[in-house]
């Protein structure tokens, strides 16, 4: 059976900066510690007012399609993921091959256009139509694009506010790819939820510390899922394990989770006995709560232990470096978490072909999907392509009061002053937004 996966990527961010400590905890009277600590983040990456979701999806389209050397009848089907979609009846999809006919020759007048919608998770759920499409042989030997584009915003002084971002990634799907191959085994936790939903409002309505336990309960769920197909998994089985990141701390919380879970039986968990000088408890609890109070309980301990510090360090920690520099990019969040791991590795000269990857995504409402990925030979050369760094450091640097101006803008606020202001030059060569039309 041939190989199917991720042949490259691509990322834009959203070129603005919201420096955390520095900017934004002083404006709201918070101790800088909540953030860099507490959430994990340094920064975030803003949408500034001539950007969009099409126009950071389309320019990551254009970049990955430009570095491959693709042309429109390469790509059979452009599958775009959002929960920011501006229409509710043509994907958005449709208005970034709009933008990408701009500048190409050819056109995509027979690739398959969609638009995916179940919060974050639903990136890798294009992912995974991309990769379903390719083993069904209805490819005709093209490539899918799958888009993942979030602004994601949320109201000023939500609690949700500090973990803000925007930006998009590209992934090229493919017959023997370059970067990694997924397993078709895949495990699911899912279930109808109310914390966290956007039905027709701008900004998102949240109980912030419910959507923590209910990432916590799916994520749970589905590794058990995962592991009904496969063998259990074992905390040593993988180099990185990519987790949706929407900061840094909620992926502590499902790091030290899944690592009890992962060591039960194990060695490791007779090592931690030893280290903590008691048994995690894994009888039948009454409720969720029961469960995580009993889990809470042990892991504050867990995560205190070197053998957890130093597999937390390898297999965890450099998923997250590009994260706590950008925020929340909802359905592109895991994704950039697989390009932080495997750019961290790439920095340190470690060989990771045919190494694993196990690949946590999550979305609100709430669903959360497990499968691994082997990196593949050529992985090397597509992370060494990438200008990540470039990117984040041609930020241009917000003040509060301009962040204030920006967040109006983007709330469609009629009286806000930043569309005014000449401070913000959109780049030459790119996709803009100019009111209803995109220059290209
Ligand atoms: P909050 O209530 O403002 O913050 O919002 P907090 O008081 O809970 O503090 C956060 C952490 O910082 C805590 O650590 C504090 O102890 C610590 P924890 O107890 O959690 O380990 N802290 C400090 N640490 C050091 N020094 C200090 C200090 N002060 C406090 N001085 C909340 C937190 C997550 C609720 C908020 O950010 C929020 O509502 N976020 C949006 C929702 C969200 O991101 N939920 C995550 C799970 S749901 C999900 O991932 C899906 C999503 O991506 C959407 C989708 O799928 O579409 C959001």
């Amino acid at each position: 059976m041939t190989s199917v996966g991720i042949d490259a990527v691509e990322i834009r961010t959203g070129k603005l900066r919201l420096d955390l400590p520095e900017t934004f905890a002083p404006a709201q009277g918070d101790d800088p510690g909540k953030y860099t600590k507490g959430l994990g983040l340094t920064a975030s990456s803003f949408p500034d007012v001539y950007e969009d979701i099409v126009t950071m999806g389309a320019n990551a389209a254009h970049a990955l399609m430009e570095r491959k050397g693709l042309e429109p009848e390469d790509i059979g089907r452009i599958d775009v993921a959002t929960e920011s979609a501006f229409d509710n009846s043509k994907p958005v999809s449709t208005y970034i091959a709009g933008c990408l006919e701009q500048v190409y020759d050819g056109d995509f007048h027979h690739a398959n256009k969609g638009e995916r919608k179940f919060a974050c998770i639903s990136g890798t759920q294009s992912l995974d139509d991309a990769y379903n499409w390719i083993r069904a042989g209805r490819n005709r030997g093209r490539a899918a694009l799958v888009i993942a584009t979030d602004t994601a915003l949320y109201a000023r002084d939500d609690p949700g506010e500090a973990t803000q971002g925007a930006g998009a990634v590209a992934l090229l799907v493919t017959e023997d790819p370059d970067v990694v191959e997924l397993s078709t085994e895949q495990g699911y936790g899912s279930a109808d939820e109310t914390d966290f939903l956007k039905p027709q409002q701008q900004f998102p309505s949240v109980d912030g510390k419910r959507s923590v336990q209910v990432y916590l309960s799916r994520m749970r769920e589905a590794i058990e899922d995962f592991e009904s197909v496969t063998e259990p998994i074992h905390p040593d089985d993988f180099a990185f394990i990519p987790f949706h990141t929407p900061f840094p701390g909620m992926v502590r919380k499902a790091a030290a989770l899944g690592y009890r879970h992962a060591s039960r039986d194990t060695e490791i968990e007779e090592r931690l006995a030893d280290e903590i000088g008691r048994q995690p408890r894994y009888e039948a609890f009454d409720s969720e709560e029961a469960f995580r109070e009993a889990a809470a309980d042990y892991t504050d301990d867990l995560t205190d232990t070197d053998l957890y510090r130093e597999w937390y360090a390898e297999t965890v920690e450099p998923t997250l470096t590009i994260s706590r520099e950008v925020g929340n990019w909802y359905t592109g969040s895991v994704h950039v978490a697989r390009i932080s791991a495997l750019k961290a590795a790439a920095e340190d000269g470690v060989d990771l072909a045919g190494e694993k990857l196990l690949v946590g995504s999550y979305g609100s409402g709430a669903q959360a999907e497990i499968h691994a990925e082997t990196v593949q030979s050529g992985w090397e050369d597509e992370i060494a392509a990438l200008d990540v760094d470039e990117q984040l450091d041609a930020r241009y640097e917000l003040t509060f009061d301009e962040y204030e101006d920006v967040h109006d803008v983007h709330n469609h606020d009629e009286d806000a002053g930043a569309s005014d202001t000449d401070q913000f030059t959109a780049p030459e060569q790119e996709f803009v937004f100019d009111g209803w039309g995109r220059m290209g």
